[in-house]
């Protein structure tokens, strides 16, 4: 059994995961609403809050039944705030050292690219490397605050990436809107909120789609776009038209992730397409990646809401699923990568 800590950013979390059984148990705090009134997350108070928090977390891993059958340890080493990820790895190394369990740092890309599968070993624990070859070649696009990436996980299980994002990430991007439209944080869920009750061609903004064959993604034209828009309009106006502004704004952002996506999938034999990070939790956004997927003749694998944002039960599972990660369990040692890629 494999106990994983994720700190990355700004939520304290940590998870026991049973291959045999599934996800056993799994605890997060999250601190969005202590950085919800600064508009985006200040690094010392998150660093501040995951000091506080991974000590009760640890305390309930420590009263639960699994706690006993833990063989292994996994943390995130990167990307993230470094000194966040230092405090992650801290509390790691000191159950490692004192339960005398090997330890391993995850990439926490690589982990949420993997968390689509979580459901996949849940169906079927004893069953899942028989199940997975059906499942590949696999198509993931992750969408967080910090990420835009599609990749590839091949026959071979090695994950390659294919394009990701020239500026702003999508998230980003709903985050930076809504700051604009003074709706609060985080972006995404309240443009969503809003976007609920306006029409998403009510206004045209622009999707940087830049070449066709160019998988890459840009957002920052978008958000140029609709501070241009909103200059020009009355503050009456732009309270009046905070729907349909959120809804058109959404529209583009999904608009241009469905497009992407739909052509890299024509561009392999995929069986399978993944949806992780964060902006997953979009109705929208999932909608038109099931359609995708459906017109593709591939099977749609959203992350699970609990796994969309972050969280360590993918932490957990990518240590167990992710062979090619090079840093595996290493004895005792694992050093936080703050600047990681996938
Ligand atoms: O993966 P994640 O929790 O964290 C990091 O990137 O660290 O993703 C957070 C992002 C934020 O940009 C937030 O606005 C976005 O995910 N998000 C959403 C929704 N829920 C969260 N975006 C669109 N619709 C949502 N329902």
């Amino acid at each position: 059994m494999i106990l994983a800590f994720e700190s990355s950013c700004d939520e304290s979390a940590v998870a026991i995961f049973d291959p045999a059984r599934g996800i056993a148990c799994e605890w997060i705090h999250s601190q969005v609403e202590l950085h919800s009134e600064h508009g985006g997350v200040v690094p010392d108070i998150a660093t501040r809050e995951h000091l506080r928090h991974f000590g009760p977390l640890l305390a309930k891993a420590m009263e639960s039944g699994a706690w006993g059958a833990v063989t292994r340890v996994a943390v995130t080493r990167g990307p993230g705030l470094a000194a966040c990820l230092a405090v992650g790895a801290a509390a790691a190394k000191a159950v490692a050292r004192a339960r005398r369990l090997p330890i391993v740092g995850v990439n926490h890309l690589r982990a949420h690219a993997w968390s689509p599968f979580i459901p996949v070993h849940a169906q079927s624990p004893g069953g899942f490397w028989e199940a997975l070859p059906a499942l590949l070649p696999h198509l993931g696009l992750i969408v967080s605050g910090g990420n835009t990436i599609l990749f590839s996980i091949g026959e071979d299980r090695r994950i390659q990436r294919i394009s990701g994002t020239r500026d702003d990430a999508a998230g980003e991007a709903l985050d930076k809107g809504a700051k604009l439209l003074g709706i609060g944080y985080p972006g995404g869920p309240a443009v969503e909120r809003l976007a609920a009750g306006g029409r998403p061609d009510a206004f045209d903004f622009p999707r940087g789609l830049g070449k066709r064959g160019d998988l890459d993604f840009s957002f920052s034209g978008l958000k140029t776009s609709l501070r241009y828009r909103v200059q020009a309009m009355s503050e009456a106006d732009v309270r009046g038209s905070l729907p349909d502004l959120c809804a058109s704004y959404q529209e583009a952002v999904i608009d241009a992730l469905a497009r992407k996506t739909t052509e890299a999938l024509a561009l392999g034999s995929y069986r399978s397409l993944g949806l992780s990070g964060g902006v997953a939790n979009n109705r929208g956004l999932r909608g038109a990646l099931e359609r995708a997927a459906r017109g593709a003749g591939t099977r749609f694998l959203p992350a699970e809401p609990r796994h969309t944002g972050d969280n360590a039960g993918m932490i957990a599972f990518a240590a167990w699923s992710d062979a090619e990660d090079a840093t595996r369990f290493q004895g005792s040692a694992i050093r936080v990568d703050p600047g990681a890629v996938l």
